[in-house]
């Protein structure tokens, strides 16, 4: 097992990361579960149930570089079997497992839904812990309990203190004791950087790329390898019952294709939760526009606006300049305030 404050220091070495001490400071928290997972757990009648390992909760201001740091200490882990996971993803996989056990009948179906997650994992990295929804508000206590009560270690990153989770949500009191939950297994960090190294990193890049080309295809993709950095899972939001499949995402980072975010009838509810759901969205292929696409020109005016109300950062590759995307067909005129937008969110200090 390498020591995750020694691959944080390569990466310093390298030049790939820039050395902060707000960051170092999250390390002992890091090293100390690592060392008691190389503990051998030991066995035996007499023995008294081993102390549980207190995991790590990680919460702070956008790009402080949670999902990074957490990123290293899974590849830190090497033989410890870890799963890193989107904790929207993961509690759509735990409805799933919860919806087809109900169809066969059992009694309590979180049940076989939490032991099929048990059974391939110790140490759980969920990114991006939020609670808006209350179904899963509901769940995520007892779920806990079970995971905890196999001896998991969950590591999580967030933007809100636990005492924050669920603000304002339906029936808040039933999901207080998870709340108190998190507090007692978890060690509750906040990562309390100056710096957003995403906008960092954004700043003074490139974010438009014109024409749709092989150059283009290569320029967003080192865009998406810097600040995704890792590989891809796809995401998929429900909005009002319905589907809306982002074909990648990673660390807040969503990737799609014009047509896939346009080309669908897809509408502002559905735009809204992808804002929501990303910091950044890398738009590929966006193309010349003319009257037989209006309703792709009209989906992409709804889908800026979701964006530009956001401050999600846009990355795009397009056909062409901004004003030169939709210039005659219905709805031209709304669509000058979305290439005004879109100049505009290509600013270096747009989203700050
Ligand atoms: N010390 C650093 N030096 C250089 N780049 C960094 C540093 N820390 C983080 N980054 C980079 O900044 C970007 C944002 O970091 P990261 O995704 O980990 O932020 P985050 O805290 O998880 O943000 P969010 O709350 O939005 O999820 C990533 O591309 C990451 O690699
Ligand atoms: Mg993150």
């Amino acid at each position: 097992m390498s020591r995750v404050s020694d691959i944080y220091a390569a990466r310093i070495a390298d030049g790939s990361l820039r050395a902060d001490p707000v960051q170092q400071a999250v390390m002992p928290e890091f090293e100390r579960i690592a060392t008691a997972l190389s503990k051998p757990v030991k066995r035996g009648l007499f023995r008294k149930a081993a102390e549980p390992i207190q995991g790590l909760y990680l919460w702070g201001g956008v790009g402080r570089g949670k999902s990074m740091l957490m990123d290293l200490f899974v590849v830190s882990l090497d033989d410890v079997p870890a799963r890193r996971v989107h904790f929207h993803a993961f509690m759509q996989e735990i409805h799933t497992a919860m919806h087809k056990a109900r169809k066969a009948g059992a009694r309590d179906a979180l049940e076989p839904a939490a032991a099929e997650v048990i059974k391939s994992v110790r140490v759980l990295a969920f990114d991006e812990m939020q609670i808006t929804d209350i179904t899963d508000a509901m769940i995520v206590g007892r779920l806990f309990e079970k995971l905890f009560d196999a001896g998991i270690v969950i590591v999580t990153t967030s933007n809100r203190v636990p005492d924050d989770l669920y603000k304002d949500g339906l029936n808040r009191q039933l999901f207080l004791p998870f709340i108190d939950l998190i507090k007692a297994r978890l060690v509750v960090h906040e990562l309390a950087s100056p710096t957003d190294y995403r906008q960092d990193r954004l700043e003074g890049t490139q974010v438009y790329f014109t024409p749709i080309g092989p150059e283009a295809r290569a320029d967003i993709q080192s865009v998406w390898e810097d600040l995704a950095g890792g590989a891809a899972d796809p995401l998929t939001l429900v909005v009002n019952k319905r589907e809306v499949l982002i074909p990648a995402f990673r660390n807040g980072v969503a990737r799609a294709s014009f047509y896939d975010m346009c080309g669908a009838a897809l509408g502002p509810a559905d735009y809204l939760a992808l804002a929501e759901a990303t910091r950044v969205l890398i738009l590929e292929d966006i193309p010349r526009l003319s009257r037989q696409n209006f309703n792709e020109a009209k989906r992409f005016v709804t889908l800026i606006d979701a964006l530009y109300e956001a401050r999600v950062r846009l990355i795009a590759s397009a056909a062409d300049q901004p004003e030169m995307l939709y210039v005659e067909g219905e709805g031209t005129f709304e669509f000058e305030r979305t290439a005004s937008r879109l100049r505009e969110m290509q600013a270096a200090d747009w989203g700050t």
